[in-house]
């Protein structure tokens, strides 16, 4: 299987690298999601698959990461891949002894599939693509820049709950300025008619006046607020985030805008409605009280987390042209 240098989708993900969400229309997404199902079905059945047999697929993570990198490893396993597995390669390999991100990429390119990389600075994953000329390259989180294959199972988890995509409400609240995975969830709404996103941050956190234009200008209706009570009750879904403190250089600056916005009981019950779903991509560092873990609306720890690998294993699968 060549890659293929094309970034748009267009209906063909097979060699393709997945960077960003601006590679995707919503027919593209539709196709991913009409493979999710039955990846549901082949993780939930103890019989194994054989879809990516012969396949390895190197995950190379520069920062930590629990979901990201344990799904994609289980993704490539339940479909009877293998994996080679970096994680902090900045001690563990010889990018400790002052190997580049190129010369790193060209070299695993050599032993796998695909690469699923992520990275602390933002374009990284773009540089990574265009070292390597012979496998794909996923986007597993470039700094503060893109988490696409997250804006996927958030879009996916969204969908299994209304059955569309288009004219939904939402909020997003914590840190909008540096949440990889709302920049993307935002490029993804934007690609159906009707959304709009309320953005619910301390005033520091919000999105860049770069990012706010260029979010815009994609057909989403963006609104800013910065207290609880400006939350509107019909929201569709409520997606929290962490404050991102490694993002941050100033301690006391990220204490003074950590969990500034915390779903407490008393807030779900004034803010809240039957229908909503409260996602979150997850690590929480207190923003979600544990008491609404247990809450049917909450999926943060359930739907979003098994949707995750059930739409990392369809994407790997169309990547390396399996389905
Ligand atoms: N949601 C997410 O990216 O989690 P990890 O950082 O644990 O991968």
């Amino acid at each position: 299987m060549a890659k293929i240098s094309d970034t748009a989708i267009n209906g063909h993900f097979t060699g393709k690298d997945i960077l960003s969400l601006d590679q995707f229309s919503p027919s593209d997404i539709q196709l991913l999601f009409k493979h999710v199902s039955d990846m549901a079905k082949i993780a939930k059945n103890a019989k194994a698959s054989d879809l990516l047999k012969g396949n390895i697929v190197t995950l190379i993570f520069y920062e930590p990461s629990s979901r990201t990198f344990g799904s994609f490893s289980a993704s490539v396993k339940q479909l009877g891949g293998q994996t080679v597995e970096i994680q902090n390669p900045q001690s563990f390999s010889s990018v400790s002894k002052g190997e580049t991100l190129e010369d790193t990429m060209r070299v695993f390119e050599a032993y796998c599939d695909a690469i699923v990389i992520r990275h602390p600075v933002q374009g990284t994953a773009e540089k990574a693509a265009a070292a390597c000329t012979a496998v794909p390259i996923i986007n597993a989180g470039d700094g503060v820049g893109e988490h696409p294959t997250q804006a996927l199972l958030d879009l996916y988890t969204i969908y299994e709950k209304h059955g569309r995509l288009d004219n939904l409400t939402g909020l997003a609240a914590g840190d909008i300025l540096n949440g990889r995975t709302v920049h993307s969830l935002i490029k993804g709404l934007s690609l159906y008619e009707g959304n709009t996103l309320y953005l619910l941050s301390p005033e520091q956190l919000r999105l860049s006046k770069t990012d706010y234009d260029k979010f815009s200008k994609k057909g989403i209706k963006l609104i800013e607020i910065s207290n609880e009570n400006e939350i509107p009750k019909d929201c569709d879904f409520w997606y929290w985030t962490r404050v991102q403190k490694e993002r941050f250089t100033d301690m006391q600056e990220y204490e003074s805008v950590k969990n500034k916005f915390i779903i407490t009981p008393k807030l779900l019950a004034e803010y809240g409605n039957e229908n909503l779903i409260i996602m979150h991509p997850l690590p929480r560092v207190g923003e979600i009280e544990t008491t609404i873990d247990d809450d049917d609306r909450a999926v943060y720890l359930k739907s979003q987390i098994r949707n995750g690998m059930y739409v990392r294993m369809a994407l790997v699968a169309l990547v390396l042209g399996r389905l």
